[in-house]
């Protein structure tokens, strides 16, 4: 067997380019094949079991190989797999866009469906422009976006996001965005707390939207949480206020609520925690618990009906993709919504958060390299720096965050930080003795690798 794992995993690194990494890292770090999946469990081909604490990337929300959507994904492949979205329909689809109203904002009443979440991140820009260019504001062609943020890997995606390691080679390909300071509640430089702060910070984004405002036709972002940035929170009253800066300056709000939808921020979506409507919404990832690729964009009325008209006006929204309403991937979202009202995943979740913030703070508070500790819903974070009161960060070669990644693997726990910042986001109905288990595998990864510098 130890020679067929061999044989596969060499196969693979001579043919498969994997997703963000530098290949060469592969040569002495290789791939970990997986067997099998059951919960937050990974199981490998050399029998090793590890914990999936980042729910492979966010996206599986209620444990892999969940019993209830493997049903809901049998019954439907019995009935037929996909058909073509132009001009037909299904049931799995119509129930998707009845189940999803009873948890989105309420203005959210009008569905489109893509593929993935950057695919979803184009559709919504280009919807925002042509909504713009339809209703008389010629002017409005550039999207604003706020610095940190992330939104996928798609040129208008990227072009939206701020993160200069994965966007600066791609600049001059990029639409020219406007990027609006964000808050940065760790470091912010008002002096505030995020807990009880008045989002000072807001005033970058009227400063941004007093200038520009005639030719910002939406502005983008990740609500209450941006992830790929660090899994940094901001305050409910940030949101708030950028909701209404953009009603004041007549600005399209879409909230990317790929990473935070489906119950990740404690409620089922970021926005309906703060109680806010955006214009447009995207929401992917959690949608299908990690089955399926599938994504959403959710607008209202008002921005449809700007589109509507006789063919022969040229207002349609002329975007296609092939998999669009795909009935697998429907029919499980149908499921997870089922599941998330139904089954108590959420209170379960909210037991689940206030038991690991208690852990993270006895286990990693005190220690001389935890800057900070943060937390939304289920979703815990530490930053790692080098000097706790300065808040400096470590240096980027020192690779500290690669290096306990390394480690937490070889004892069994899936960590992948982002960059220095380590973080569990796990499935939201994991058990506290799955909890205590990744808290002590990663106490000794964090700790093994810091106390050796
Ligand atoms: C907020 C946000 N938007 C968009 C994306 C891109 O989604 P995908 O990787 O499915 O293209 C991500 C992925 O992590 C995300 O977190």
């Amino acid at each position: 067997m130890n020679n067929n794992i061999n044989d596969l995993i060499n196969t693979d690194l001579r043919h498969i380019w994997h997703p963000a990494a530098q290949m060469k890292d592969y040569e002495t770090f290789k791939p970990i094949l997986v067997k099998r999946a059951k919960g937050v469990y990974l199981y490998t081909y050399d029998d090793k079991k590890i914990i999936d604490i980042i729910s492979s990337w966010w996206c599986n929300l209620l444990g892999h190989n969940n019993d209830k959507i493997n049903n809901a994904l049998i019954t439907q492949l019995k009935d037929f797999e996909h058909v073509i979205f132009a001009n037909f329909t299904h049931k799995s689809a119509i129930d998707l866009v009845l189940n999803l109203q009873k948890i989105l904002p309420k203005n959210l009443k009008r569905f489109n469906f893509a593929d993935n979440g950057s695919s979803s991140v184009e559709m919504a820009l280009k919807m925002a422009f042509q909504y713009c260019m339809q209703t008389g504001k010629t002017k409005k062609v550039k999207f604003a976006c706020l610095e940190d943020g992330y939104h996928g890997e798609t040129i208008g995606a990227l072009s939206v996001g701020s993160l200069d390691k994965y966007t600066q080679i791609y600049r001059p390909m990029m639409l020219d965005s406007i990027h609006i300071k964000a808050p940065d509640c760790y470091r912010c430089p008002f002096n505030k707390n995020r807990d009880c702060c008045n989002a000072e910070c807001l005033s970058y984004a009227k400063e941004t939207f007093e200038l520009h405002h005639e030719e910002i036709c939406a502005l983008i972002l990740e609500p209450l949480l941006q992830g790929a940035s660090g899994m940094k929170i901001y305050p409910i009253k940030y949101l708030q206020g950028i909701r209404d800066l953009c009603t004041q300056y007549d600005i399209l709000l879409i909230a990317d609520e790929i990473a935070t939808g489906f119950g990740r921020t404690g409620d089922y979506f970021a926005c309906t925690k703060a109680n806010i409507e955006p214009d447009l919404m995207t929401i992917s990832k959690g949608l299908t618990a990690g089955y399926m690729p599938m994504s959403i964009v959710c607008t209202t009325d008002k921005v449809y009906d700007a589109f509507y008209d006789d063919y022969a006006k040229g207002k349609a929204f002329l975007h296609s993709h092939t998999y669009a309403g795909n009935a697998l991937s429907c029919a499980i979202a149908n499921c997870v919504i089922d599941i998330l009202i139904n089954d108590g995943v959420l209170s379960k979740a909210k037991e689940s958060s206030s038991y690991l913030t208690k852990r993270f703070n006895e286990e990693f508070l005190e220690h001389k390299n935890v800057g900070e500790i943060r937390h939304i819903g289920l979703i815990h974070a530490i930053e790692l720096v080098s000097n706790k009161e300065s808040k400096t960060s470590f240096d980027a070669s020192q690779r500290i965050g690669y290096r306990i990644y390394q480690n937490a693997l070889s004892k069994g726990l899936l960590l992948r930080p982002i960059g220095d910042v380590l973080y569990f986001n796990p499935a939201l109905n994991i058990e506290k003795y799955d909890l205590d288990n990744a808290i002590d595998i990663a106490k000794h990864a964090i700790f093994e690798v810091l106390d050796n510098l």
